[in-house]
C-alpha cells in the first residue's frame, strides 16, 4: 500500500500523477494544492474518489508543515514517495534572453526572487516538512521536478538563449537535491531531480507569442533530435517518470535524470 504526496497537484503533470496513481486502489494518494475546492470539483467530475486533497502553497512552510501533520494521520506516520512538482513560471519573462533585461533590472530582480521562493526555497520547505514521514518509510523516495534546460553541460550548445530565470532556478534546485543526497545517503533516502521531457500541459489556447516561442524551441530541439515528433502527453510523461523513480536506487541518489533515466532530455 504505497503512499504518495504530490506537491503542486492542481493541473498539468501534478494532476496527471493523481489521476494515474488513483487507478490502483492500493495506493494512498495525497495532493497538495493552493485552491482545494476547484481541484476537488475536477476530481469529482473525473470520477476520481481515492485522492485526498490538502491546501498548501510551496512558499508557505507553515502550511506545508500543517499538511504534513494531516498526511501523517492519513498514512499512520510514514510516507513512501514525495513528488515535488509545483512550479512558478512566467511565460512573459521566459521569452526574454539575458540582455533583454537591460533597462528592466528591477523586474529581473523581482522575477528571480519570485522564482527562487517557489522553485528552490519552496522545494526545500516541501522536502523538510515531509522528511520525518519519509524516514519512517521502507521505500523512502523524494523527487523534485526539474528541466533539461538546467543542464549546464548541454545548455551552451542548445540554441535556446531564453528561460533565464526558470532554468537557473532549476539548476539551483538540482544542486539542492544533490546536497540532500549527500546528507541523507546513510539514512537510505533516495533523492532525484527528474526532468519530465517536453510535455503539453497548457490548458489555455496558445497566444501568438506562445506559438512563436514554441517554434523557436522546436527548431532547437529538431537540430538536436531530427526525429522528434512533438511534445508528449502528460500521461506518457508520468508513465516514464514512474519507471525512472522505481528504478533509481540509493547508488544514484542525488542524480539529475530525464524521463528516460539518463541525460537524454528530449
Ligand atoms: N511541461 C513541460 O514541458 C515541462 C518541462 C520541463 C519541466 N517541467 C516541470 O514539471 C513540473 C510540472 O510542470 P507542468 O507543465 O505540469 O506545470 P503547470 O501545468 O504550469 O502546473 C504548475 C503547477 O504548479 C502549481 N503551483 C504553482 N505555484 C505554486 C505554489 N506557489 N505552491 C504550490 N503549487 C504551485 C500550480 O498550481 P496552481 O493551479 O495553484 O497555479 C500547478 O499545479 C514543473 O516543476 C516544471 O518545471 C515541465
Amino acid at each position: 500500500m504505497p503512499s504518495y504526496v504530490i506537491v503542486g497537484a492542481s493541473r498539468g503533470l501534478g494532476y496527471e500523477w493523481l489521476r494515474q496513481l488513483s487507478t490502483d486502489p492500493e495506493n494512498t494518494i495525497i495532493g497538495l494544492v493552493r485552491t482545494p475546492a476547484s481541484v476537488e470539483a475536477k476530481l469529482s467530475s473525473d470520477k476520481i474518489a481515492n485522492v485526498h486533497i490538502l491546501q498548501a502553497d510551496m512558499a508557505d512552510h507553515v502550511a506545508l508543515n500543517n499538511a504534513a501533520q494531516e498526511v501523517s494521520k492519513i498514512t499512520k506516520g510514514s510516507l513512501d514517495y514525495l513528488i515535488v512538482n509545483g512550479v512558478y513560471a512566467n511565460g512573459d519573462h521566459n521569452r526574454l534572453t539575458p540582455t533583454a533585461f537591460t533597462g528592466h533590472e528591477e523586474a529581473l530582480r523581482r522575477e528571480m526572487i519570485r522564482s527562487l521562493d517557489v522553485n528552490v526555497v519552496g522545494v526545500i520547505y516541501s522536502i523538510n516538512a515531509f522528511l520525518p514521514l519519509v524516514h519512517k518509510s521502507t521505500i523512502k523516495k523524494v523527487v523534485a521536478l526539474t528541466t533539461g534546460l538546467a543542464d549546464t553541460d548541454t545548455a551552451p550548445k542548445f540554441g535556446v538563449p531564453n528561460y533565464v530565470v526558470y532554468s537557473s532556478m532549476k539548476a539551483a534546485l538540482n544542486l539542492v537535491i544533490a546536497r540532500y543526497s549527500v546528507e541523507l545517503r546513510e539514512d537510505g533516502i533516495v533523492f532525484l531531480a527528474l526532468s519530465p521531457g517536453i510535455v503539453l500541459t497548457s490548458e489555455k489556447p496558445p497566444t501568438a507569442e506562445d506559438i512563436a516561442d514554441f517554434q523557436r524551441l522546436k527548431q532547437a530541439v529538431l537540430k538536436r533530435k531530427p526525429e522528434w515528433q512533438g511534445p508528449m502527453t502528460p500521461s506518457e510523461s508520468v508513465q516514464l517518470q514512474k519507471q525512472v523513480i522505481e528504478k533509481t536506487t540509493i547508488d544514484e541518489s542525488g542524480s539529475f535524470l530525464s524521463h528516460f533515466g539518463n541525460k537524454e532530455w528530449i
